[in-house]
């Protein structure tokens, strides 16, 4: 066969993914706010993935159950369960050299919008990286954070009229999809955020819409600490909390990013047609 017929064959191979079908990638946080729709995007385009939690075998606390999982995997999407907290830098690091050590040629980690202590372990190590950054999910609504509130449906937080960016799980996942398995992310991080920034108030009224009555009650640090820890919250959570509201009191989180449109090619998901695409019953 000659070269410029071989070149035709791969190229075509290649355009109809049959390379990526050969990719075996590692999702850890697979039943999480981004892993489930990691998996299912991933498989959508025919590629094999390992799916990696504690209830599989995975666990970020035992190095011992992490080998089986970098078994024959050329790429990673990497959840740690919370990137904020010291012991993620460690972890990640280690994570980092297993994956080399094993063969994991390209690295995807999710962190958040300001640079986090942890991804330095990810960007320093020998693989490829790319990381994404985002903004307040919008599942904190429905599957975590808020959730429980929502379905209270008063919404009571220290964070006055502060305006957020909320990005859609599905879209953040989409653009790790891309950088799991395009060419040209390498070497990057990108801040992913929703197309518009909302306050709470704002928030709880396209939830309302949507067919969730929620209001939004801005308190002050010392009434949400009192209602808090009365709900049975520890003072030390509340605390941390609070914490992360004066971050975003501050007003540097509030700014939209073009990156997921820039990936994706089209705009990122609006928070008012995300809350009118869930299930509130
Ligand atoms: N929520 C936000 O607004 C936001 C914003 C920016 C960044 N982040 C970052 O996003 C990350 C969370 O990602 P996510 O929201 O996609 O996940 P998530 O919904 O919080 O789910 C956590 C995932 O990790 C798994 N997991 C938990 N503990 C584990 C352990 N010890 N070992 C192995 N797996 C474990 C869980 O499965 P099992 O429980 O079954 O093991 C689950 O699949 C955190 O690092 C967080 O800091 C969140």
């Amino acid at each position: 066969m000659n070269m410029t017929l071989t070149f035709y064959i791969m190229d075509r191979l290649s355009q109809a993914g049959f390379y990526e079908g050969m990719t075996r990638i590692l999702v850890t946080g697979a039943t999480g706010k981004t892993g489930t729709h990691v998996t299912r995007q991933l498989r959508a385009k025919g590629i094999e993935v390992l799916e990696a939690n504690r209830s599989r075998g995975f666990d970020w606390s035992d190095e011992s159950t992490w080998d089986t999982f970098l078994s024959d995997v050329d790429v990673a999407y990497i959840a740690h369960p919370d990137i904020t907290v010291p012991e993620a830098e460690d972890d990640l690091r280690r994570f980092g050299k297993a994956a080399v050590a094993r063969g994991v040629r390209r690295l995807v980690l999710l962190s958040a919008r300001p640079e986090i202590k942890g991804e330095q372990a990810i960007t320093t190590s020998e693989a490829e990286w790319t990381i994404v950054g985002p903004g307040w999910f919008n599942e904190n609504f429905t599957l975590a954070g808020f959730a429980e509130a929502v379905r209270r449906g008063r919404l009571a937080l220290p964070l006055g009229d502060v305006t957020e960016p909320f990005v859609a799980a599905a879209d953040i996942a989409a653009v790790a999809v891309a950088a799991l398995t395009e060419d040209g992310h390498r070497g990057r991080k990108y801040k992913l955020t929703g197309p518009r920034a909302l306050s709470f108030a704002e928030a709880a009224a396209a939830i309302t819409a949507a067919g969730r009555p929620v209001t939004y009650v801005p308190l002050s640090p010392g009434e949400f600490i009192e209602e808090f820890t009365a709900d049975g919250g520890s003072r030390a959570d509340a605390e941390h909390h609070i914490t992360i509201a004066a971050m975003s009191m501050g007003g540097e989180f509030t700014a939209v990013s073009p990156d997921v449109e820039q990936v994706l090619g089209r705009p990122a998901i609006d928070f008012a047609d995300w809350a009118k695409a869930q299930d509130w019953s």
